[in-house]
């Protein structure tokens, strides 16, 4: 390559680009109208007391989720975000969880009302005896500590709404992270998200002083449909989806503007139509260029030769896990899906596979897996921006894997591909 010299001065300056889990882009792109939304909710009595944020993974709901949490605290609101996990479909589990982030509230807010350590200390280590925590203005009306998870969910929610009440703080919000996970299993007499939903709005029938955002997979909404047909009066339904052109460009464009380095036009365009506006793949697109291309100006020929190296990164670090999570029999869907140029409807999918049963469950699982989204009627396609170029890139591999092998082995190659 040419460019000893510049090398040694991009070398010197930091990569803006950021891909990554719930890592703070260097530019909050396309957000403006959901942010200033969020502080309507805060300042007013919303019409829906709690939001369900959906969206595909790398869309980016956890970063919102932190800009959330600290525009309510510096708003005069105790916050508390926290990730969810497979154990909280278990309403024992999401009890716990409820009750340990009560209590952490409750301690921040017995600080603010001043009383400090020594309560503080009190609240921890006699949890049970937290009706005394009076002493600082609030006194939770609770009979006795009841066994069951639903009872446990509501008294953790009503003791921080009587601790709302007292004028400091304004108002307490949960951040619950991965929500999808809480869906009710009848089969399994599990409720945690009735409980959770029950809760909500045994607390929230006055004044909707502790508020819940639940942000997940697309999935989330349907399971609050599921789980209580009242859901729909408690939470706002808000979709965090891909960039719109303009804002995909400001998000490369405008860290690139002070970070001492310049991508050609063409080179953003590109990147911007490739990924569609993906929030996690202009990170990982950008941030790949930047290190892999040493001229300080990076030129499109530049980008082209980096090009098909970024594909096969891409693929390692982000397409093979989720590739690798469906089973063999959706795999196989994945692969028919890919022979087409753009949605399928389910009948062409039958003709692709005539001889797979069960179609429609393996179709709706590869939905819940955020994999393909439902298209229209009885269509689907791939959710993700480049999913597709990858199932056929990958089929290509292993056909020409196998066809190596069988070679190697003798077996005739047209009698093994076909
Ligand atoms: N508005 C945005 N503008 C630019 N980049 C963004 C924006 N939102 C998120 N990103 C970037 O996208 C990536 C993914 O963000 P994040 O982890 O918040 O997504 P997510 O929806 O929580 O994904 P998952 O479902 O996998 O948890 C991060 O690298 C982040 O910096
Ligand atoms: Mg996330």
């Amino acid at each position: 390559m040419t460019q000893a010299e510049p090398k040694a001065r991009t070398e010197q300056l930091a990569n803006p680009f950021r891909p990554g889990n719930g890592v703070v882009p260097p530019y909050l792109a396309g957000r403006d109208a959901m942010l200033n939304a969020f502080d309507e909710f805060l300042a007013e009595r919303p019409l829906h007391a709690n939001w369900a944020l959906t969206g595909l993974r790398g869309t980016g709901k956890t970063v919102l989720l932190g800009v959330f949490a600290a525009r309510a605290e510096h708003a005069g609101w105790l916050t508390l975000q926290r990730e969810l996990g497979e154990r909280h479909r278990d309403d024992e589990r999401l009890a716990e969880a409820l009750v340990e982030d009560a209590d952490a509230l409750l301690r921040r807010a017995s600080m603010l009302a001043g009383v400090g350590q020594a309560l503080e200390q009190g609240v921890r280590f006699l949890r049970p005896r937290r009706v005394t925590v009076g002493e600082v203005g609030y006194e939770p009306a609770y009979a006795e500590r009841s066994a069951a998870p639903a009872d446990q969910m509501r008294q953790a929610l009503s003791e921080l709404d009587v601790a709302a009440g007292d004028a400091r703080p304004r108002g307490v919000l949960l951040l619950y992270d991965e929500a999808h996970l809480l869906a009710d299993d009848r089969a399994r007499e599990r409720f945690p998200l009735s409980g959770l939903l029950a809760a909500l709005g045994a607390v929230q029938r006055a004044e909707p002083r502790v508020r819940v955002i639940l942000s997940g997979l697309p999935t989330l909404s349907l399971n609050l449909k599921r789980a209580r047909t009242y859901a729909e009066r408690m939470f706002r339904h808000l979709v965090v989806g891909n960039l719109e052109r303009g804002d995909a460009w400001d998000a490369l464009g405008i860290p690139l503007a002070t970070s001492g380095r310049r991508f050609a036009l063409s080179v953003v365009g590109d990147i911007v139509e490739q990924t569609g506006g993906y929030p996690y793949f202009l990170q990982f697109f950008a941030a790949y260029v930047w290190r892999s291309v040493s001229a300080n100006e990076v030129s499109l020929a530049d980008y082209r030769a980096v090009e098909p190296s970024l594909l096969h990164e891409l693929d390692l670090a982000f397409f093979d896990d989720r590739f690798e999570v469906a089973s063999p029999t959706e795999q196989r869907i994945l692969e028919a899906m890919a022979r087409e140029a753009g949605a399928i409807r389910l009948p062409r999918l039958r003709q692709h596979l005539p001889e797979q049963a069960g179609m429609d469950l393996l179709v709706r699982r590869l939905v819940e897996r955020g994999l393909i989204y439902r298209a229209g009627r009885g269509a689907y396609d791939f959710a993700l921006p480049l999913f597709r170029d990858y199932v056929r890139r990958r089929a290509k591999l292993t056909e020409l894997t196998r066809s190596v092998r069988s070679a190697a082995t003798g077996v005739d190659r047209a009698g093994d591909v076909q």
